[in-house]
């Protein structure tokens, strides 16, 4: 099966130090992941993928028919890493308009909620499934998060009015074993629920039943997709550095940031991976962002964002590097573009070309103008977007962020950080000090 590949050509000018260099560093980053020494180590359960024909899968896989078949609508609430990676896999792996396509939908239209505090994106919402069979999948490893709390405690009262007692099951509850608010509620309330284990943090929980069950809702093969995460945990076990692609774009990264490069760009030619995107920034920013370090991750969408962001990117400061996500079999090369008579637009020149060969046109081009303009660009070839690819993707980055955090000397697995805003969200509120 062709698998997953580094193209650090457009970077090597600037990758000053070799293999050689940086293996023992990589080398000390693996074995304080692998030996559970590091800083924030009690948070290491990712490093093994759930086993495919597993208890937990096979009782997501049931909840998930049970959705499926008395839904019309699936509403996930959640926010961070309870939220982000489920929609990513979605996007990615289901059809663009999924939602808006009945003929084409495998299973119930999904709607998120509770990642945000907008009045008008939740009335909206409840318009959207009014008069609709609902299930709901309430996701929270605290079982406290303030932004998916107040979307469940609406989204119960609406359950309730409109099945009465039956509500609760169609309720299913992704939290703590044992405790948190969400806990005692489910356990009061008699919900469906999957747990998230102690040792997984919540941005390294796509692969847990936090994001298996709504993908497997949506129709994704999430056995595949484990199967997928598991050969990447055995490729990228090794710690060779000239062997291990996932730990090179860990090391080349660092040494960029080194150079100055504070920036990363995580580039797609695919609208697919727009929440991907958001998952990866979540991933890297939480992660690394800390002691006044951290490459900072951004993203952008090409070839949209050329005729924005490319300005900046071509001849604003240099402080910028591009990680591109290229997949090699893209899809849907029945695509061409037609003759037309009198060539008004001027574009017979391409006549019978493939969509997806402008696109890689488009993606060379870039990446020449970028190198020119002195920002290293990597590319990540990922095989397809399959189930198993992606399963394969996430397990990627997890593990590089692990390994790159390591290498910058943070925790990456804490994020002290994101307390503040909270503390003075409470205080402004007045909530109570009990609670
Ligand atoms: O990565 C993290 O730990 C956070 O982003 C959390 O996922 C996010 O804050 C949501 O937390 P919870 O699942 O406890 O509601």
């Amino acid at each position: 099966m062709p698998t997953f590949h580094l193209d650090t050509k457009a970077a090597d000018q600037w990758l000053k130090q070799s293999h050689t260099d940086w293996q023992a560093a990589v080398q000390q980053a693996h074995d304080t992941v692998h030996n559970g020494t590091g800083r924030g180590s009690d948070f290491l359960g990712w490093l093994q993928p759930l086993a495919a024909e597993s208890e937990i899968v096979k009782n997501v896989l049931h909840a998930a028919e049970q959705i499926r078949a008395n839904s019309e609508v699936l509403l996930v609430i959640g926010i961070g890493g309870s939220y982000a990676g489920s929609r990513a896999g979605i996007e990615m792996l289901t059809h663009s308009f999924r939602n808006q396509f009945a003929a084409e939908r495998q299973g119930p239209e999904i709607y998120f909620i509770g990642h945000n505090l907008s009045a008008t994106y939740i009335t909206q919402l409840f318009q959207v499934i009014e008069g609709k069979d609902v299930s709901v999948n309430v996701i929270s490893k605290s079982g406290t998060t303030t932004e998916p709390a107040i979307a469940f405690r609406l989204v119960r009262e609406w359950m309730v009015n409109k099945y009465g007692e039956k509500a609760g099951e169609r309720i299913y509850a992704t939290t703590d074993a044992s405790k948190g608010a969400l806990r005692e509620l489910s356990n009061a309330e008699g919900y469906t629920t999957f747990v998230i284990p102690d040792d997984v943090g919540g941005r390294y929980s796509v692969l847990t039943p936090v994001g298996l069950l709504p993908l497997a809702v949506a129709g994704i093969d999430i056995q595949a997709m484990l199967a997928g995460a598991q050969e990447a945990a055995e490729q990228y076990a090794n710690p060779n550095l000239m062997e291990n692609t996932c730990y090179q774009y860990a090391a080349y990264r660092n040494n960029l940031y080194r150079q100055g490069k504070a920036i990363e760009l995580l580039v797609s030619y695919d609208p697919r991976f727009v929440t991907f995107a958001e998952w990866w920034k979540q991933l890297f920013g939480e992660s690394e962002g800390k002691e006044h370090q951290g490459i900072y991750p951004a993203s952008v969408q090409f070839t949209t964002d050329l005729h924005s962001m490319g300005q900046y990117i071509q001849e604003g400061p240099r402080h910028l590097f591009e990680t591109v996500l290229w997949v090699d079999e893209a899809g849907h090369d029945e695509l061409t573009i037609p003759h037309q008579e009198g060539d008004l637009d001027g574009l017979n020149y391409l006549t019978g070309k493939t969509v997806n060969f402008v696109n890689q046109q488009a993606c060379l081009g870039t990446l020449e103008a970028h190198v020119e303009g002195e920002v290293p660009n990597f590319v990540l070839h990922i095989p397809e977007l399959t189930a198993h690819h992606v399963g394969h993707l996430f397990y990627f980055f997890e593990k590089a962020c692990a390994i790159s955090g390591y290498l910058l000397n943070v925790n990456p697995f804490d994020q002290p950080g994101v307390e503040a805003y909270k503390k003075n969200m409470f205080r402004l509120l007045g909530k109570p000090s009990s609670k």
